[in-house]
């Protein structure tokens, strides 16, 4: 049966698509379009795209590239504005290898411009149509690596976030390595800055450095070669990389507001903040730390949500308690990774918010609340907090309040000296991942015990992977693998989008629908599947109009330009340059999922 519009919504799921396949493929009934691509002008005067003869000067006027976090946000029936960062960049496949050879300064340019975040206005004819760019519009903004951002909170000012570049320890510029978010009631973006210790040369010349992996006196981009800054060895500098890692807040409403970087949030690998009002009107965000055997987090504002009063809750984020999550399991049965179900038939148990920052006062004996805050992992190591199997997306579902935490993989767990399984991570080297629900005692989001249990352990059922879906028969569910980024649907199901199952199940990477209710509850149904060697990010689901948006990251990512893996979306013959909007190689690509018109 054809998608019906106006009907609720559905679909078939998708058969798995094997890991050479390089098309996007939807449920029968659906079409996809291209909304944004690598490259694709966003102002009046944006020059044209062309991969042959890319410049700083040109990708600071065009859309960036591998595209994480991603929101629509609709404003009215035919204007919406699309937020989305910009990760990372592959050199390899964005330019060509002579170029790169010949001329690595301009290369590290275009690479630095293609890095940050993009708001574009969107537009339609009506809400049957894809949403296209509107080039040139007012709030159309790219935020690059010489954008101001204020640091806000207790650390701002600290001498642990000083350079010669900027005495005040107040003011960073740009903004690397962003990954997932949220979009706050209040209606700004929330980005985590996640890997960002990739752009730093470094000594590994402190502990704390150590901890956030600031070890290395090379980077695969050379940026130091451009600006001092890129090398926490030059004198004045030893801070920089201090100034990153921060979840940042961004209003994509006012092109000239100031982004903000929010240290009460702490400073870790960031994925993103997921933020929930609570009964009190305090606001909880929820906050992984994407590495193997780091944390958990939650923030809790200082301040209460006050509806219609978006100047107070601008604020809210700025002021607050910080907390990592320690997970105690309740079963007698050893965990140990062969798939055995625990005594109680459940992976369950409580869990405690261990404070790291209450009331402005640090909670960390020995540690001032600045350094507590630059320094977040190696303080949350001090309390105990339990070593997770990376967390990456961590959001709570509107509709009810219970907080999702997607643990997307560990090969670690159980190895050599490393953490060995517990029944929150109960899998030794674990490959597929697994999501954890964590539902707040007493429904408060501001206290600190919570109870979790594992709503799936992913896998491939049919390959023998011992798996868990709440129960729900396992051979009734689409295989799913390293689940990443989380999203929900207006009737409260869980999407989830994935990213490494080419190394776990074999499967491209694909976004899928999870039930959470009834007696469906864990059935995992997949949606849609990316291209070769791409990740599926930034899942938004507009349910009501049978929408639904991904951001196709780093398609063909282990190819070269000239020898590409992944000749999508453009498809186009080799030597196509771009100018005429097509271009032979991948690019990253936010798209549009939507029903096939029906001929009348
Ligand atoms: Fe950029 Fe944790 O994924
Ligand atoms: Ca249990
Ligand atoms: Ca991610
Ligand atoms: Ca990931």
């Amino acid at each position: 049966a054809a998608p019906v519009p106006g009907a609720a919504f559905g679909f078939t799921p998708i058969a798995p698509v094997a890991a050479t396949v390089d098309e996007l493929t939807v449920p029968e009934g659906f079409t996809y379009q291209p909304i944004l691509r690598w490259g694709d002008p966003l102002f009046l005067d944006s020059p044209a795209f062309d991969a042959f003869d890319q410049t700083e000067a040109k990708q600071r006027r065009q859309f960036g590239y591998n595209c994480d976090y991603t929101d629509i946000l609709r404003i009215d029936a035919t204007t919406a504005l699309l937020f989305v960062n910009h990760e990372y960049t592959n050199e390899p496949i964005m330019f060509p290898a002579a170029q790169i050879a010949s001329d690595p300064a301009r290369v590290r340019g275009v690479g630095r411009a293609a890095h940050g975040l993009s708001v574009v206005e969107l537009t339609r004819g009506s809400d049957a149509e894809a949403w296209e760019p509107v080039v040139g519009a007012d709030r159309n903004r790219r935020f690059l690596d010489d954008t101001p951002y204020a640091i806000t909170g207790p650390a701002a000012g600290s001498p642990l976030l000083q350079t010669v570049a900027d005495p005040t320890g107040t003011v960073a510029l740009g903004t690397l390595g962003n990954c997932a978010g949220g979009t706050t009631p209040w209606g700004t973006i929330l980005s985590g800055e996640e890997n960002f210790n990739g752009y730093f040369a470094a000594a590994g010349a402190t502990a704390a450095d150590r901890r956030y992996g600031l070890t290395s006196p090379t980077t695969a981009r050379g940026w130091e070669l451009d600006d001092p800054r890129f090398d926490i060895r030059n004198p004045g500098y030893e801070n920089e990389a201090n100034r990153f890692g921060w979840i940042v807040e961004i209003d994509p409403f006012d092109p000239t507001s100031t982004p903000r970087k929010h240290t009460a949030m702490g400073r870790m690998k960031h994925e993103g903040a997921n933020v929930h009002i609570a009964a009190n009107g305090r606001v909880a965000a929820y906050m992984g730390d994407d590495e193997r055997f780091d944390y958990l987090y939650k923030f809790v504002s200082a301040g209460t949500y006050v509806e219609g009063s978006r100047a107070a809750n601008m604020t809210l984020l700025e002021t607050g308690d910080l907390y990592v999550a320690q997970f105690e399991g309740n079963s007698t049965v050893e965990i140990d990774g062969s798939g055995t179900l625990p005594s109680d038939g459940a992976f369950d148990g409580v869990g405690r918010w261990l404070p790291l920052v209450v009331g402005g006062e640090s909670q960390v004996a020995g540690w001032a609340v600045d350094e507590v805050l630059v320094n977040t992992r190696g303080a949350a190591d001090l309390v105990g907090a339990t070593k997770m199997d990376r967390c990456e997306d961590v959001e709570p579902n509107p509709t009810t309040g219970l907080i999702y935490v997607a643990c997307t993989n560990n090969s670690n767990r159980g190895v050599g000296t490393n953490a060995v399984a517990d029944e929150a991570n109960p899998r030794t080297e674990n490959r597929d991942g697994h999501v954890i629900e964590i539902a707040e005692d007493g429904g408060d989001h501001t206290g600190t015990t919570f109870r979790w249990s594992i709503l799936m352990l992913c896998g491939d059922p049919a390959q023998g992977d011992q798996t868990y879906f709440a129960g729900f028969p396992v051979d009734q569910v689409s295989p799913i693998s390293c689940p990443d980024n989380l999203a929900f649907d207006s009737e409260g199901n869980l999407w989830v989008s994935t990213d490494g199952a080419p190394d776990g199940i074999g499967y491209n990477d694909g976004l899928f629908r999870v039930r959470l209710e009834g007696a469906q509850r864990g059935l995992v149904e997949q949606f849609l599947s990316v291209p070769v060697e791409s990740e599926t990010c930034g899942p938004v689901i507009h349910d009501d109009e049978w929408h639904v948006f991904v951001a196709v990251q780093h398609p063909g990512e282990d190819g070269l330009f000239a020898t590409p893996t992944s000749l999508w979306p453009d498809y186009a013959p080799a030597g196509a340059t771009g100018v005429d909007g097509t271009f032979h190689g991948p690019r990253p690509t936010v798209v549009q999922v939507l029903p096939i018109p029906v001929e009348p």
